[in-house]
């Protein structure tokens, strides 16, 4: 499995990663650019905001209330697809995430 990177000038980066794996987490660990996550995966810091591929939403959890509160911080602007990437996890049996990146975190 593996969670790809859509930086916002088009270029991508795929990165393997195992089950359990959070996209905030496989991005920090492999120096992609534009994952900020100042608060470390709290929830609480937005600034691991990403725009979640419409081919991945039907493989994540949904919104929690309290990521659904800290989404409306977002720097760059909340969009329908907009999620914290520290909560979204590689699910067992799901082959790909892909997500944007958006143009600034803070
Ligand atoms: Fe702070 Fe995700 S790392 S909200």
């Amino acid at each position: 499995p593996q969670i790809t990177y859509v930086q916002p000038d088009g270029a991508r980066r795929s990165i393997a990663a195992a089950p359990g794996a959070t996209v905030m987490l496989t991005a920090v660990s492999n120096n992609i650019p534009g994952i900020v996550a100042e608060c470390g995966g709290a929830a609480m810091c937005a600034t691991c905001h990403v725009y979640l591929d419409e081919a991945s939403q039907a493989v994540v959890a949904p919104v929690s209330e309290v990521e659904n509160e800290m989404l409306d911080s977002a720097a760059s602007g909340r969009r329908e697809n907009s999620r914290l990437s520290c909560q979204l996890v590689l699910e067992p049996g799901v082959e790909e995430i892909v997500v944007h990146i958006p143009s600034h975190q803070v």
